[in-house]
């Protein structure tokens, strides 16, 4: 392919975001998005980001849009850098993307809008890197990305540069994730701040540490066992600890709503019936339920009467990131 040629290349392509059910929230020194906690987690079904990636002939080309809007350069240099350096090539590119859900809400869009941009970068560079290597990549955009270059059940291990799959989406057919959208604008304060702010500032951050590996390790052998219960609780340990150290961070961070808190006491009065819904959060008010098939429909009429306006999706575990097509632009 010559120059001109490759400066036209385009791909589309997309990822779906990673849901952690045992949360990777602080980083290691001596790296860039190392996590401080071994985060479990599954690649969710139906929702996308859909990113097109354009080689561009220089810098001054050079652009990331989400929806149209421009996006800070500052925010996604150290992605751009780190993917010239490993691939050993001189590229500048001008990137298109959108979501078919809520960004900015705490739906982890960050994690798929960083594997869907290393998955479309590569691509147009006509390469195509290992799982692995992705992995890499997509972390220095964002650590929750690392694990959302795979479909199914994924595990991002403490101080680890790479994420790996633990299990195929297929593993668990009949897991369902009831995402109630309590509120769909964007956060008051991102995860990474929330995330250096909890470690700076609370008291609470070095148990956060001390007592997270066992709840990711309680987690992969329930997801290994298709154990929900088992899963559930460990699930709920992670995101309250996770939580306990945004509560007691100087100021403050407390994204949670009236309507947060309704979710929550409707998943306990489901679990007293006898039907499994276990619920973890991310740095937003959405409430995500993990629950089965044969359940779905019950628990989302359920939190619907909690959500007042709010949106109620029903996904599963899904795929890794896809093509959708790629060529030159006429
Ligand atoms: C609460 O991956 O967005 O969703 O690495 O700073 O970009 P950066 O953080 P990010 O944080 C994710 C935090 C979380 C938990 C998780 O996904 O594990």
């Amino acid at each position: 392919m010559d120059q001109e040629q490759k400066q036209h290349q385009t791909t589309r392509c997309a990822a779906s975001p990673s849901l952690a059910l045992v949360k990777y929230w602080g980083k290691q020194a001596g790296g860039v998005n190392l996590p401080a906690t071994t985060s479990i987690a599954v690649t969710l079904s139906h929702l996308e980001t859909i990113t097109e990636v354009r080689l561009v002939d220089s810098y001054e080309k050079h652009c990331v849009r989400v929806a149209g809007c421009l996006q800070d350069s500052e925010r996604y240099s150290p992605f751009f850098d780190n993917l010239r350096a490993t691939l050993d090539h001189d590229a500048w590119f001008e990137v298109d993307s959108i979501n078919s859900f809520p960004t900015g809400a705490g739906l982890a869009s960050s994690s798929s809008a960083f594997a869907a941009l290393a998955f479309g970068c590569t691509r147009a560079l006509g390469r195509s890197v290992p799982s692995a290597q992705l992995s890499r990549i997509a972390r220095v955009g964002s650590g929750s990305a690392a694990r959302a270059v795979y479909g199914g059940f994924t595990r991002l291990s403490a101080g680890a540069q790479q994420a790996e799959q633990i299990a195929p989406q297929q593993h668990w057919s009949d897991l369902r994730v009831v995402i109630a959208v309590v509120d769909s604008g964007p956060k008051s304060i991102s995860s990474r701040s929330a995330m250096s702010r909890s470690a700076e500032t609370s008291i609470y951050y070095r148990n956060w540490i001390d007592s997270s590996e066992d709840l990711a390790q309680r987690a992969e052998r329930a997801i290994l066992h298709r154990d929900i219960e088992a899963l559930g609780s460990a699930m709920r340990q992670s995101y309250l600890r996770m939580f306990c150290t945004m509560f007691t961070a100087e100021p403050p961070i407390v994204y949670w709503l009236p309507e947060t808190v309704a979710v929550i006491r409707a998943c306990e009065r489901l679990r007293h019936n006898g039907i499994p819904a276990w619920e973890t959060m991310d740095a937003g008010p959405q409430v995500k339920v993990i629950t089965t098939a044969r359940w779905s429909g019950r628990v989302a009429e359920a939190l619907s009467r909690e959500t007042g306006n709010g949106e109620i999706l029903v996904v599963g575990a899904g795929a890794g990131p896809r093509l959708i097509e790629t060529g030159a632009v006429t």
